[in-house]
């Protein structure tokens, strides 16, 4: 492509570059203006040696990042101030110069700190931003901070130390949605309702055997967490730009001051390497996925049809147009928004697959994905524990919502019980359904005169089978739904988070 379609011309620029006359058309004032920023921006830049002329003003907006890439600047600053601690232990810097540093990175953070700090044109990324006014605070010595250290290892640092930083808050949200769960499967054991294969009703559980159900996932993905932050807590700062550090770093203290449990093994790897960000977009999809599943069984318990569970009305809205309108929102954004999270994830595998090896700019991609998928996430997580923390749940509707054909597994396990193979069992309890279908008659109410037709083995105790509390308790056995497991359950994963630490 030609060139000079894209680049403003700057150095052949015929215009004159101070707009103090008032005689010039508005049209020539913006073209000087942007021309103003370009030169502006061309001498601050990082790599603007061996440039000649400015970068395109479509191509300088494109390129840049700073515009999200701001939320580090903690980490960035963070990051440097380390670096220049390992420059100064390599006799790079002396220590008053290493001072000077330290203290001018202080100066950078107060002002983000205090809302102060004024992003300039040329300010591509935050590496860029925070050196900038580095050396406008110290002066030439502001130069040395980048000594060895290239943006490739820089933004690897820098995102590590937000992502771990992030690790640790959204566990917390996480612990804290398990614990609004396990809380109400505690207090809310006696409550039965009907379990479902295919929305079906199956056999009767215990409502706190099915809020447990979804408390397990909850407990994996905390698990997977702690793998995934000892592989985000791996320091790639002194890989430089690709081939690694020429001046002696001592990559294992700088690690170790940054609170990382290593250093990276390969400075070609450390600078491409976003394997971190992939296995969070996955893990925060895989967790999205788990809560919009809790969130669509609420959604449908919460319809008149079920009316199992009422939602607090600060967990949902009404209609515009229908005043009786009371709708799960809440839940169905938590639905949605595993789609967009799972979005995020194919969208930056898709960035990643082929790339070559080490840094391309392709990789500036992850910060989107990354944030935004964080936040959300916090969304989510927050929403969901408020939400199934304050609904009602509606006990009678759910027990009226059991019916006693649930209980034609009981029958065949009654008659299990007495010697019967399984398989012969499962068919005479068929037949007991047929029975209650033709006589218009409920189980409870089916004669044993009719019933020992069926099968001899039936007696006066097979009243005991219609009974879902005694449906619910025969599921002893570890993992089932009577009050032994329920309460095991919890104390496990109770046990798991007392235990639970990231770092
Ligand atoms: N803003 C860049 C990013 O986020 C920083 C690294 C730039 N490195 C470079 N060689 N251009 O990826």
């Amino acid at each position: 492509m030609n060139k000079s379609s894209l680049s403003v011309p700057l150095d052949s620029s015929p215009l004159p570059l101070d707009d103090s006359s008032d005689r010039v058309s508005p049209v020539i004032l913006w073209h000087k203006k942007t021309r103003m920023a370009a030169v502006e921006s061309k001498r601050a830049k990082l790599w603007g040696g061996r440039f000649v002329g400015s970068t395109d003003p479509v191509m300088e907006a494109f390129n840049a990042s700073i515009s999200y890439d701001k939320k580090m600047w903690k980490e960035d600053i963070q990051g440097s101030v380390a670096y220049a601690k390992a420059l100064l232990k390599a006799n790079l810097l002396t220590e008053t110069e290493c001072n000077n540093l330290i203290t001018g990175l202080e100066e950078v953070e107060k002002e983000w700190e205090a809302g102060t700090f004024s992003i300039q044109p040329g300010d591509e990324d935050i590496h860029t931003a925070n050196e900038r006014r580095l050396k406008e605070i110290v002066g030439e010595v502001g130069g040395k901070i980048h000594t060895g250290r290239s943006r490739n290892d820089q933004v690897a640092v820098d995102m590590k130390l937000w992502l771990r930083g992030h690790l640790v808050d959204i566990s917390s949200h996480l612990v804290n949605f398990i614990q609004v769960l396990l809380e109400r499967a505690e207090n809310e054991k006696e409550i039965l309702m009907p379990g479902y294969t295919h929305l079906q009703r199956a056999q009767p559980i215990r409502w706190s055997h099915w809020l447990l159900s979804h408390v397990w996932p909850a407990v994996h993905d905390l698990e997977r967490l702690t793998g995934l932050y000892l592989r985000v807590n791996v320091c790639p700062l002194g890989s430089g730009a690709l081939a690694g550090n020429p001046f002696n770093i001592d990559r294992q203290s700088l690690a170790e001051d940054l609170g990382f449990e290593e250093a990276t093994e390969n400075s070609l790897q450390a600078v491409s390497d976003r394997d971190f960000v992939v296995e969070y977009l996955f893990w925060a999809s895989l967790l999205s996925s788990h809560l919009s599943r809790l969130a669509e069984d609420l959604i449908l318990y919460s319809t008149s049809e079920f009316g199992f569970v009422k939602l607090h009305d600060a967990y949902a809205t009404g209609s515009s147009l229908m005043p009786q309108k009371k709708n799960p929102d809440s839940l169905e954004l938590v639905r949605g928004k595993a789609g967009t999270l799972t979005g995020n994830l194919c969208g930056f595998m898709m960035v990643m697959k082929g790339l070559p090896s080490t840094y391309n700019k392709d990789l500036q991609e992850d910060k989107l994905k990354l944030f935004e998928t964080a936040e959300v996430l916090a969304g989510v997580l927050q929403v969901m524990a408020g939400t199934v923390q304050t609904l009602k749940v509606n006990a009678d509707a759910c027990r009226r919502a059991l019916s006693e054909e649930m209980l034609s597994t009981d029958v065949a396990y009654y008659l299990v019980k007495k010697g019967m193979p399984f398989r012969s069992a499962h068919e005479k309890a068929g037949e007991v359904v047929k029975l209650s279908e033709s006589l218009h008659c409920s189980f409870s109410s089916l004669p044993l005169s009719e019933l020992v037709k069926i099968s001899p083995l039936f007696t006066e105790d097979i009243s005991s089978v219609w009974n879902f509390e005694h449906s619910v308790e025969q599921y002893q056995a570890d993992g089932g739904t009577a009050l032994k497991s329920v309460n095991n359950q919890i104390t496990r994963a109770r046990k798991f988070l007392t235990n639970f630490s990231l770092a």
